[in-house]
């Protein structure tokens, strides 16, 4: 094939694929109003903004994170946007626990008697070299805890509650770092990695049940994630490598658009979504490690200060 012939197809291609992505964006969102969601880590961050959400959507909800205050606070924002069909209920829990996380199963089966929406978004970061930490793995543990295995006791614990209805769905808020590697974040890459197994195959496993999982992968959004991270060790001074975070609200946006169209894996940024694809192929994925590594460059210079 001429070369100019092979430009005007692979034009054509990205053409069309830009199109069917514009089609896929403005779509009407599959969305019944009245639907039950649950949302863990509903307090703070992401998780409000996607409580307001669907509280401005009409669902019923149910809420919970650890911090009773903040969940009520939270809960009247939702109030306040709420439409003539939106419910909304909160229970405190910190699901590291399995008595909490039967607990929030127990009141999602008394006020929906089935789930249409669980939301996994409760979780915790770190900012630690793994050099710095100690040798019981107590930080590695924490992360697990809460990243990985409350999500997978929550998915458990609401099986029978998913699977009340053909087309229920799990949306997992994992991250970029489920991906990709994350300087100071070995921890919180591995628990969020972790994550992208259990889920994946999860979806091949109730796919009989036609339960949609769609995990997302937001990148960098301004939360207060990073003052709350575990850390030991030498005291460190947090820093994101972005200057211009996303903002929770629009994260929210687009993890919602992405349910609505029941993407498999989210990613939001078309920067995220070429490091994410290109990462394991040959040649491709060592551009990817190089712009990581220049992106986290400063911090791993004034890291290494003394320690060489
Ligand atoms: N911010 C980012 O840059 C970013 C990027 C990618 C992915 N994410 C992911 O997005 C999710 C939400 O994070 P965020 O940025 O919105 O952070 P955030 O503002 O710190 O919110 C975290 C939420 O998780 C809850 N939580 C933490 N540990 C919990 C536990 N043991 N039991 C119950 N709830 C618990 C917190 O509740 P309490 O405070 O009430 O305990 C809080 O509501 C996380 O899974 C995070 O990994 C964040």
């Amino acid at each position: 094939m001429a070369p100019a012939c092979a430009a005007c197809w692979l034009g054509a291609a990205i053409i069309l694929f830009t199109l069917w992505k514009i089609a896929k964006r403005c779509g009407s969102p599959k969305w019944n109003p009245t639907s039950s969601v649950v949302i863990t880590g509903a307090s703070s961050g992401i998780g409000s903004e996607l409580a307001k959400l669907y509280s401005k959507r009409g669902a019923r909800l149910l809420l919970t994170g650890r911090n009773s205050e903040r969940l009520e606070a939270v809960a009247a924002e939702c109030a306040k946007v709420a439409n003539a069909l939106t419910e909304i209920h909160t229970c405190r829990g910190d699901l590291t626990e399995p008595i909490d996380r039967k607990e929030l199963a127990e009141q999602a089966r008394k006020y929906f008697g089935a789930v249409d929406m669980l939301i996994l978004n409760a979780g915790i970061s770190m900012d630690n070299l793994f050099s710095d930490t100690a040798g019981d793995m107590a930080l590695f543990r924490s992360l697990m805890e809460t990243n990985f295995f409350a999500c997978v006791g929550c998915a458990k614990e609401f099986e029978q509650l998913l699977k009340a209805h053909r087309g229920s769905k799990i949306v997992v808020v994992s991250s970029m770092s489920g991906l990709l590697p994350v300087y100071r974040r070995t921890g919180y890459s591995a628990s969020k990695h972790a994550v992208h197994g259990f889920f994946d195959s999860l979806r091949l496993e109730w796919s009989p049940w036609d339960i949609k999982v769609t995990i997302a992968c937001p990148g960098f959004v301004d939360t207060p994630i990073r003052e709350t991270a575990v850390r030991e060790g030498r005291a460190v001074e947090l820093r994101s490598p972005e200057k211009h975070l996303v903002s929770a609200a629009s994260c929210a946006r687009d993890i919602a658009l992405a349910v609505d169209q029941n993407q498999v894996h989210a990613i939001f940024s078309l920067r995220d979504r070429l490091a994410g694809w290109c990462f394991l192929l040959p040649g491709l994925g060592s551009v990817v490690r190089w712009g990581i590594a220049r992106k986290f460059r400063a911090q791993i210079e004034s890291d290494l200060k003394g320690r060489l």
